[in-house]
């Protein structure tokens, strides 16, 4: 969907929007219109109890008076508690409201009394979140009804300093491509995306950017040692990957001084459970267990895309977890790429696999600020948190209060979770140097993230668990159902709020 932006015009054809403020304040021009229409907007208004708070939205079809087929007015509250993801929502809103009969509108953003941001941030947050809502993965579908399909080809946003707003609306572009990125990734039915396919696509991506790529197989992986990730991927017919992606935005005085940030992704393109074979029930679901790498992925592409002045580090762990002849078994013992030998005791506990090796390598290898990874660990997450929050673990406080921070701001929300010696002693084993699980039923996301700490050494850490969050089967304000990108807002604001 195309968003523009346009110069104040009086609405005049098709369709249009205005927004109303808490207690019925209809901005200008929804005011304008209610003169026009010899006050039948605000008739309906009250015949609807529409009273401009949040999340309101009120149709007036063919109002008398105007040649319009079509007004939309949208709640936004109190002028002094609008914010950027209210904006976002109400912009969602109205790209749900007129996708399946609307092919454009006139998104009308007049100026607002005691608005705590600008007029052209307002608008371009607003095109933000409907451009965020009208993703959709419909490549496979070619029986569709034409009833069914969207309409909404672009909205054009009306306000006053239209080069202004195009401008504060330019990176959240480059953001919502990334989150795009993402969910075309984490919707992907495995049979297509496999390690080497997913691979080659963010190499494309990220190089077309001008970020640096490099693509590890087996052979390299090998060399290197990395025994823990290879056990998963080796009853896979698919070859398994590495993948690192490299983004200096610093500017040339600054480019060798600082540490990079990195970032790592869990990229279980399908996890069977292998030997210890999931139930056939849900298994379908395993297709998104490459979310983490989906997320980084995404993120890369976002701060590369707007051009952030930062050194960062994608780095994602490509597997597909199968049973086979080849498979490894429950009871092998692996070498990690750190050396520390792991007792696979259950062949389902594969992520903290992946990640361990990924996570050593870029620990050695980048001597990076901190390390962020991401991945769809644990079914116990959801136990814990539900659908809502990713559960957060750290070894340091201020990471994990930064983290915790932006997701409170941009709508993707963690949770923090303990880490301790206590659980960790639970990973202790007989045979080896430790095993991939605790054998015990509680705290099942608490000791998969104490098993990751025993990779990170002193580097500062924080491990999200997104098992819960990465695919949604319901609409929300500015997530469709299907595959979320959770985590790529959340951390390019991290990012951006911190670092640069
Ligand atoms: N990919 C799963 C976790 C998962 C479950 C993600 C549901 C999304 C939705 C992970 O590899 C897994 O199988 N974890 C096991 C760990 C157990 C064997 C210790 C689990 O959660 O049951
Ligand atoms: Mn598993
Ligand atoms: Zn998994």
């Amino acid at each position: 969907m195309k968003i523009t932006f346009a110069d104040p015009a009086r609405p005049a054809k098709g369709v249009a929007v205005v927004f109303v403020l808490e207690g019925g304040k209809w901005t200008e021009t929804g005011a304008l219109l209610d003169k026009k229409t010899k006050g039948a907007l605000r008739r309906a208004a009250k015949a609807a109890k529409f009273t401009g708070k949040k999340g309101q939205e009120l149709t007036v079809l063919a109002p008398t008076g105007t040649s319009l087929d079509r007004v939309l007015a949208v709640g936004l509250g109190n002028a002094d508690g609008i914010d950027a993801k209210i904006l976002n929502e109400a912009g969602g809103a109205i790209q749900a409201a007129l996708a399946k009969h609307t092919a454009s509108a006139d998104i009308h953003v007049d100026e607002i009394k005691k608005l705590p941001l600008d007029t052209s941030k307002m608008a371009a947050e607003i095109g933000y979140g409907a451009e965020l809502r009208s993703y959709r993965f419909d490549k496979y579908r070619t029986r569709e009804k034409a009833e069914n399909k969207p309409t909404l080809k672009g909205l054009t946003i009306r306000v006053p300093g239209a080069a202004a707003a195009r401008k504060a609306h330019a990176p959240l572009g480059k953001i919502a491509d990334g989150v795009f990125l993402t969910r075309d990734l984490v919707s992907e039915p495995p049979n297509v995306l496999y390690p080497a396919e997913f691979a080659d696509r963010i190499k494309a991506e990220l190089t077309a950017l001008g970020a640096k790529v490099t693509v590890l197989g087996v052979k390299e992986m090998e060399k290197l040692g990395m025994g823990a990730l290879l056990g998963v991927g080796q009853g896979s017919t698919r070859e398994s990957k590495m993948v690192i992606m490299e983004w200096n935005g610093l500017k040339a005085d600054k480019k060798g001084a600082a540490k990079p940030l990195a970032f790592i992704g869990k990229g279980v393109c399908f996890d069977t459970g292998g030997i210890s074979i999931k139930p056939a029930a849900g298994m379908e679901d395993m297709k998104w267990d490459m979310g983490g790498a989906g997320v980084v992925s995404g993120l890369m592409k976002a701060l590369a895309g707007r051009k952030a002045e930062v050194h960062v580090i994608g780095a994602v762990g490509l597997v597909e977890n199968m049973p086979d002849g080849n498979a490894q078994r429950p009871g092998d013992i692996v070498t990690s790429m750190s050396g520390q030998t792991v007792e696979v005791l259950n062949t389902d506990a594969e992520g903290r696999l992946v990640l361990c090796d990924v996570l050593h390598y870029v620990k050695e290898r980048f001597k990076p600020k901190f390390m962020v990874d991401l991945a769809t660990l644990t079914g116990a997450v959801i136990i814990a948190l539900g659908e809502s929050r990713a559960g957060m673990f750290a070894n340091d406080d201020d990471l994990a209060d930064k983290i915790f921070t932006a997701g409170e701001e941009i709508g993707e929300r963690v949770w923090r979770l303990p880490l301790g010696d206590e659980y960790d002693k639970l990973l202790d084993s007989d045979a080896a140097d430790m095993k991939n699980i605790s054998g015990g039923r509680g705290a099942g996301s608490i000791t998969a993230a104490q098993f990751l700490q025993r990779f990170v050494g002193d580097t500062p850490w924080v491990h999200l668990d997104i098992a819960g969050v990465t695919w949604s089967k319901k609409d929300t304000a500015v997530v469709p159902k299907g595959g979320t990108a959770f985590g790529v807002r959340l951390l390019e604001k991290f990012v951006a709020e911190n670092y640069g």
